[in-house]
């Protein structure tokens, strides 16, 4: 797919380099919350460490979600710039991407969302933001605590998934991208 002289100029404006860097920032948090989550999880009581790791992992995902606000309105900056001037072109391409990057939206907020419900079920004060508390977004209830982290399980391995297939459809730019690169050095 090429890309017209309108859509790569938009590429480039200052809003798309800055939701970039927004997304590469949040893709090593993600990174580091998959390998936290999923490594504490299999710990067992009284391990050294394992309290100072739920909380590390829980202070990332309260980040995150601070991240993805301020990510948001970047994006809607770089709507308005780009769709005010020229509408896009629904092709079947563009809406495979839209309804994947719509879905990646939904799953970056419901999964600390999630992380939040399985945590204040379980006991309120719990998520702290680098050792300052944060509010309670659900009431405790121990009850719930069991389907919360079932919740908080296959929401974020759906997650996980969908970054893959991400991955995959943006492989070529990455490609393209370096071969760009190393053009650039040998020429330097
Ligand atoms: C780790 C979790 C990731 C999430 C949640 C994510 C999500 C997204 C989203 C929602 C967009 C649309 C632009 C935006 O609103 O920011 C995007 C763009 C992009 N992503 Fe990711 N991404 C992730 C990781 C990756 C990885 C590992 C790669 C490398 C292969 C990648 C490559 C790209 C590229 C090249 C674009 C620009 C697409 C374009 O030009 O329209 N992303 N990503
Ligand atoms: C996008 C953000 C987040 C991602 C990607 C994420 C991912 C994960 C993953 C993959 C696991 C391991 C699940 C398992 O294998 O059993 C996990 C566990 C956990 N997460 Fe998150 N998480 C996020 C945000 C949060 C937040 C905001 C909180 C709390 C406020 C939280 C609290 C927990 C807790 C307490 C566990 C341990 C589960 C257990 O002991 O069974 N997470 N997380």
């Amino acid at each position: 797919m090429t890309s017209t002289p309108v859509i790569k100029k938009a590429r480039l404006n200052s809003a798309f380099k800055q939701l970039m860097s927004v997304h590469w920032v949040m893709a090593a948090c993600y990174l580091v919350l998959f390998i936290t989550g999923s490594g504490m999880a299999r710990l067992s009581r009284g391990t050294p460490f394992r309290s100072e790791l739920y909380d590390f992992h829980k202070s990332i995902g309260a980040l995150v979600v601070g991240l993805l606000t301020w990510r948001i309105l970047v994006l809607l900056r770089v709507w308005w710039r780009k769709y005010t001037k020229n509408l896009p072109k629904f092709t079947p391409d563009w809406t495979r991407k839209f309804a994947l990057h719509t879905f990646l939206y939904i799953f970056m907020f419901a999964v600390p969302v999630s992380g939040f419900f399985f945590s204040n079920s379980y006991k309120s004060n719990n998520v702290k933001l680098f050792g300052l508390t944060l509010p309670d977004l659900f009431p405790q209830n121990s009850g719930l605590v069991d389907l919360g982290r079932n919740i908080h399980f296959w929401i974020a391995y759906t997650f996980l998934a969908l970054i893959i297939l991400h991955t995959l459809q943006q492989w070529k730019v990455v490609k393209a991208n370096w071969r760009r690169l190393q053009g650039f050095l040998q020429k330097k």
